[in-house]
């Protein structure tokens, strides 16, 4: 494959969004059992992205996996993944260290609506890994926490030991500008915290529906009582904002894996409303 493609309309040579670009790691650590965060920079050009997208890594030799970005445009060059081993390539990933390569296309999707949040609250909800995309609009909105209103963040996990971001989230706990709540399913004997699943964390918090958007990303039977939950506090549908997953190949809309009711997952999501995610639905 050629390391750029004609722009025909503009006569100018572009680069093609199927070649990889060089990456190294900046920092790997193993976060949980199965979850790997990395800390990447490309080789060149920075990464320029906004919160919600997504790239594909590629592991030579082996293939390539779409993943969130889990940072914000704000904190720099490098960018941030969190990475789930489930199959070829993210075990894979699981072996790679500090200074390792791999390749990265992308960003690709669109982003969260972050602009028009300003001036709102923003209620984040988030399960398991669903704290990955979730966190790089929770930096962002924290960078630049004088452009919102009231920010609270529900997280939770199936048990402890699956928390991720321990130790910032626990920072967030901390914050008095921001309220931060954690759950678990099921605690253990070091667990002090809340037990049961996220829903029951909306009876803790006061939700004013006419200025709230609420973020809510997580594992499917969690987003739909989730959803059910905000809706019941009267947060209308085109507010209510969420992060689909897809099986992905080319991630520019040209391969037709990603695609529900004619619509690209991969260029139209992976960030949608309620309100669009409903009409999706009747086509899954
Ligand atoms: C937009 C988007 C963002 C994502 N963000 C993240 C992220 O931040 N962190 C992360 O760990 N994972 C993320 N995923 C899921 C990730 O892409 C898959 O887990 C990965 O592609 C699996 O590849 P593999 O080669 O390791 O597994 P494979 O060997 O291909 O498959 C192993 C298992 O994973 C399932 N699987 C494969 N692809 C997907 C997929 N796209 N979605 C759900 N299940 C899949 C397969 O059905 C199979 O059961 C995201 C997916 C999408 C579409
Ligand atoms: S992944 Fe190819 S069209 Fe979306």
């Amino acid at each position: 494959m050629s390391q750029v493609a004609v722009d025909f309309e503009k006569g100018a040579a572009a680069p093609s969004p199927y070649v990889p670009k060089m990456a190294r790691l900046l920092e790997a650590e193993q976060m949980t059992e199965t979850e790997r965060f990395f800390r990447v920079a490309l080789e060149g050009e920075p990464l320029r992205y906004e919160p919600g997208q997504f790239v594909s890594c590629m592991v030579f030799g082996i293939g390539e996996s779409p993943i969130s970005i889990c940072s914000s445009p704000t904190q720099g060059d490098a960018f941030e993944l969190t990475v789930r081993s489930v199959g070829m390539v993210t075990n894979a990933l699981k072996k790679f260290g500090k200074g390792d390569r791999l390749g990265i296309r992308g960003p690709f999707g669109n982003h969260f609506d972050y602009s028009a949040m300003k001036g709102q609250d923003v209620l984040f909800v988030a399960g398991g890994l669903g704290l990955a995309p979730t966190r790089s609009l929770i930096r962002y909105v924290l960078d630049n926490r004088q452009d919102y209103g009231k920010v609270t963040i529900l997280f939770g996990a199936r048990e402890p030991k699956w928390l991720l971001f321990r130790q910032e989230v626990e920072e967030w706990t901390k914050r008095k500008d921001i309220d931060t709540r954690v759950t678990v399913d099921r605690g253990d004997a070091s667990w002090k915290g809340n037990v049961g699943v996220i829903t029951r964390l909306f009876r803790q918090i006061e939700v004013d529906p006419t200025r709230t958007y609420a973020v809510i990303v997580g594992p499917p039977i969690m987003f739909k009582f989730t959803v059910l939950e905000a809706l019941a506090e009267g947060i209308p549908e085109h507010r209510i904002i969420c992060s689909l997953e897809r099986h992905m190949k080319c991630g520019v809309g040209k391969c037709g894996h990603c695609q529900i009711r004619g619509i690209y997952v991969c260029r139209e999501g992976p960030v949608f409303t309620y309100e669009q995610v409903k009409k999706l639905r009747e086509g899954i």
